[in-house]
């Protein structure tokens, strides 16, 4: 073989090994389970099929069709949703294919500041900048962690906006909706809810439920709470169908990826089998996982809301050297987690952060359950607070995780951590 696509491999080989060995933290990720990873690797990904189901610009779409409108028919099921578009390849994908389809340029987006949760496709250096929209954030209350729901009611009445946009990527509590509805009719305003993180607790109905309260749009990344392959879905109202399909296709994606759509149908079944399930236990376990560290005397966000409604949690070490360093600590003792702006860091210096965010959905989905969450509290303490050896406690977090290598909540469980053999 090659000598480059041999190291390659061995490459792709160590990196599953690592993460065998490790506990993955990172609240945007999560594992797919053996019958979607088959999908994904199947011809499908070879293909293209512009257009849509019935109405394509190439032949040989017969078994696409099928599978497009089986994820389409099983998303609508499942989130009770009007209209689905399944073709976005991203979050942010999803993101700008919503602007596209609901303003002009110039017109005037009131999504979450980045240092209180936002995410950068709602910023001016992304998807809402290319879009050129005019940003005014929601107003924000640092000690709830969440939106000001009565400021954000006046603000929307007072500067009027296109769009009020819900949805974060530090999401710890579920957002005032239903207060803005009457507001955003009153002033024209559309409600884009973006659902990448929490979409899987949705799905699961653990979460809020933004159709039903009042949001017009859902976007959602199918990779984070949601355990699918990567990509993204929209759901919305019917009356806005027409316009957010066209801003799919053509407007934001040529080809979608047809194997993912294919993974995605089969962990919408799934999820429809043992979403709520899975949904319960994730945020059962975000919240065990918050107390066990409060405990430890770190300063977990949110003590007196019971840390979190989602399946994050967010924890203030400035005291302990900030987010980079704590982050690269823990990696050291396998525990794999990110830095992350708190409200009151400055946007411009995000490489030292007060934070650290911690996720618990992918080791939920292992069949970790709020034991395991104490275990890994002291873990964690043992590195932040007590200052030992980080790799001391890695061989304690390989020994936990060795018990933890089979996917649950899917059909046919099976090994998380499985590399095909070449030759
Ligand atoms: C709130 C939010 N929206 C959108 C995205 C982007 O999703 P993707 O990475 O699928 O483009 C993220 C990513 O983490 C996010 O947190």
């Amino acid at each position: 073989m090659d000598s480059e696509i041999g190291h390659i491999i061995n490459a792709a080989k160590l990196h599953t090994k690592l993460y065998g060995d490790s506990l993955p933290m990172i609240a945007s990720e999560n594992i797919t389970s053996p019958i979607v990873r088959r999908l994904v690797a199947s011809d499908l990904g070879h293909r293209y099929a512009e257009g849509r189901v019935g109405h394509r610009y190439y032949q040989g779409c017969k078994y696409i069709d099928q599978i497009e409108e089986t994820a389409i028919k099983l998303a609508k099921r499942l989130f009770e949703a009007e209209h689905v578009n399944v073709q976005p390849t991203s979050g942010v994908n999803a993101n700008l294919a919503a602007f596209f389809a609901l303003t002009d340029p110039g017109d005037l987006l009131m999504p979450l500041d980045v240092p209180h949760g936002g995410h950068i496709s709602h910023a001016r250096y992304s998807a809402a900048g290319i879009r050129e929209l005019k940003i005014e954030c929601l107003p924000f209350n640092n000690e709830e962690m969440n939106i000001d729901a009565d400021l954000m009611v006046k603000k929307i009445l007072d500067i009027k906006p296109k769009i009020v946009m819900f949805g974060a990527s530090l999401f710890l509590f579920p957002h005032p909706v239903k207060e803005a509805r009457q507001a955003a009719d009153d002033v024209g305003a559309k409600i884009v809810y973006d659902a990448a993180h929490v979409l899987g607790l949705i799905a699961g109905k653990q979460f809020q439920d933004p159709l039903r309260e009042g949001a017009d749009v859902v976007t959602g990344s199918t990779h984070k709470t949601f355990p699918g392959p990567q990509g993204a879905l929209i759901l919305c109202k019917s009356d806005v169908a027409d316009e957010i399909d066209d801003a799919v296709f053509p407007g934001t994606v040529s080809n979608h990826h047809l194997h993912h759509i294919a993974g995605l149908a089969a962990t919408l079944s799934e999820m429809i089998a043992f979403g709520e399930d899975y949904a319960r236990q994730t945020v059962a376990n975000a919240k065990a996982l918050g107390q066990a560290l409060y405990e430890t005397g770190l300063d977990v966000l949110c003590e007196k809301n019971g840390f979190t409604e989602s399946h994050q949690i967010a924890i203030d070490v400035s005291k302990y050297k900030g987010g980079a360093k704590v982050a690269s600590n823990l990696e050291r003792a396998n525990i794999i987690a990110n830095k992350n702006l708190l409200p009151w860091d400055d946007v411009n210096n995000p490489d030292n952060p007060s934070g650290v965010r911690l996720g618990v959905q992918e080791l939920t989905r292992l069949d970790m359950k709020e034991l395991e969450m104490e275990e890994i509290a002291s873990f964690i303490k043992r590195v932040v607070v007590d200052e030992e050896k980080p790799e001391k406690v890695k061989k304690d977090a390989i020994l936990l995780k060795r018990r933890h290598q089979i996917v649950h909540y899917c059909f046919n469980r099976g090994s998380a951590y499985g590399f095909p053999e070449y030759r």
